[in-house]
């Protein structure tokens, strides 16, 4: 990873200022680094959007914002007036050519103001729609910087980066005749956080565990991204057109895949991290020779019991199609083709209004060769034999972020009874710092123009190749999706996804740290 320091003077430029993201992320982030002194006092922040709005209308939401959604506590008036004079507004319509020229005057104001040089970074929070529309207008008025200054404009695209494997490349071909494959940043908001790179720095700082992750000593890997939330604030419209499949399982755990079952690089860089990762991609293969239906499955919520409340069905939620089909679950069993991995099942899992949020990456070794010991455990008249349970390695991802190892031990007493415990390391016990937000690293990262922790065109394509035959498979087929009540694990039929190869679902347990 690149030690730059970040480039001190560059204007951030956010399309779709008035969005969710601005408000809810991206000022938060931006206020959070301008306290730590990440940011140069001097660079402008600009918000973008069609609505008119003056400076200070603007700065007033962005402080409602911030006081709301910043993980920082005790903003000082001071601190925000420090942040606030640097912020501004300009209102541009992205689809109409004629706002650019203004935004453009309005912009070179700004910066010559500061007295900085224009390095800009922009943000596209939009629909992606107006990713390419937003980029030929700043094209038109003369604000590519030429390709050997390329680095002078950065840009960041928020997912999703197309909609399936055409659509993806569709893009990324007419965004290259404007920009160079080093100024695209297509953030994945996952691979920000805290936990998730920790999981290489893990594997490869320590000498132990990096020898076990193979195929001669793990069973399985099961990865879950568990929500317990439903389409609140109106996400209904634009959830009911992607899924989970295109929302969360085509990018964050696809991408916990990799970096759970990527080789070590040979250098701690941007491409040799990228390169490694895009290897497990092109060796992803079904989890069975069946049909697509016989290793994944798509599951929707209906109407149930959440926290103790009724929670209605996602037909029923706003802005949801009554008869749609979209998932809000999906299941799959996958294999990576590949030395290390051949022949070792991957189980990834996510979905909307599960009994919980939790994120984990549990890779189960095999059970010991031998049971030298088993235990007797009554509970009543019920009496059962405990044999040794098979390690697994947790990484926890969110929350209680932890890493920890399931072991056997012998409980105290006089006889050789056997008792499962944890090793743990748990952030909360070993740093007593709050966790950077996700968002804080990576805008830090496209200032300090690090691009590790962004993904590469070849990889997103490689995602959506191994994801779009299945979505294709699902809009043709006449079948619902699998149901299940909200406020459960899922549908049923999920679970036989393992229990065909004798495993089961773990229930991970949000208040245990990973231990359960
Ligand atoms: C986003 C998805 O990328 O990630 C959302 O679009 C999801 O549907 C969110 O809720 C989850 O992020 P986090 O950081 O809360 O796990």
């Amino acid at each position: 990873m690149s030690t730059t320091e970040p480039q001190q003077d560059s204007s951030i430029l956010i399309f779709g200022a008035s969005g969710d993201l601005t408000a809810r992320k991206l000022m938060p982030a931006l206020f959070q680094l301008s306290r730590d002194r990440f940011l140069s006092p001097r660079c402008p922040i600009v918000g973008i959007a069609r609505r008119e709005k003056s400076d200070e209308e603007f700065r007033n939401e962005m402080h409602d914002a911030v006081r709301q959604f910043s993980r920082a506590d005790g903003i000082t008036e001071e601190q925000w007036e420090t942040f606030a004079k640097r912020v501004f507004y300009i209102q541009c319509d992205i689809t109409s050519r004629a706002d650019f020229p203004a935004f453009k005057r309005r912009l070179e104001q700004l910066e010559s103001a500061a007295g900085v040089e224009p390095n800009r970074i922009a943000y596209m929070a939009t629909s992606p729609e107006l990713f390419l529309p937003a980029m030929e207008a700043m094209a038109q008025v003369g604000m590519m910087p030429p390709r050997d200054e390329a680095e002078r404009l950065r840009v960041v695209f928020e997912k999703p980066f197309g909609t399936d494997l055409d659509s993806a490349r569709r893009l990324t071909k007419h965004l290259s005749r404007l920009l160079v494959e080093q100024q695209i940043y297509r953030i994945d908001h996952y691979l920000g956080k805290e936990t998730v790179q920790n999981i290489l720095l893990f594997r490869c700082g320590n000498a132990i565990f990096e020898p076990l992750l193979n195929r001669n000593h793990v069973d399985h890997v099961q990865i879950t991204m568990a929500e317990d939330q439903g389409m609140e604030r109106g996400r209904g419209a634009m959830y009911d057109e992607s899924g989970a499949m295109r929302d969360v399982m085509q990018n964050h755990l696809l991408q916990l895949l990799c970096l759970v079952a990527m080789e070590p690089p040979a250098l701690f860089l941007a491409n040799d991290i990228r390169d490694e990762k895009l290897k497990v991609l092109q060796a992803l293969r079904p989890g069975s020779n069946g049909s697509i239906d016989d290793w994944v499955l798509r599951g929707q919520y209906r109407e149930g019991i959440s926290h103790g409340k009724p929670a209605k069905a996602y037909r029923e939620e706003d802005r949801v199609a009554p008869d749609s089909k979209t998932e809000t679950y999906v299941s799959m069993h996958v294999g990576i083709d590949n030395w290390r991995w051949a022949g070792v099942p991957f189980y990834l899992r996510t979905g909307k209004r599960l009994p919980v949020r939790v994120t984990e990456i549990a890779v189960q070794f095999k059970h010991p060769p031998l049971n030298l010991f088993t235990t007797v455990e009554c509970d009543g008249d019920m009496c059962e034999m405990v044999e040794a349970q098979p390690n697994t390695l947790i990484f926890r991802i969110q929350p209680r972020e932890s890493i920890s190892l399931r072991v056997s031990t012998k409980r105290p007493g006089m006889q050789y009874q056997i008792h499962p415990v944890t090793m743990d390391f748990a952030y909360e016990t070993s740093f007593s710092f709050e966790l950077p937000e996700a968002y804080e690293r990576l805008l830090l990262d496209v200032l300090r123009g690090d691009s590790t922790l962004f993904t590469r065109s070849d990889e997103l394509e490689a995602a959506w190749r191994f994801v779009t035959p299945i979505l294709e498979h699902w809009e043709q087929s006449p079948l619902d999706p699998a149901f299940y009540p909200a406020g459960s694990w899922g549908p049923v039929e999920s679970d036989r996804l393992l229990e065909r190869d004798s495993r089961r679902w773990r229930k991970p347990n949000p208040m245990h740290g990973s231990t359960k």
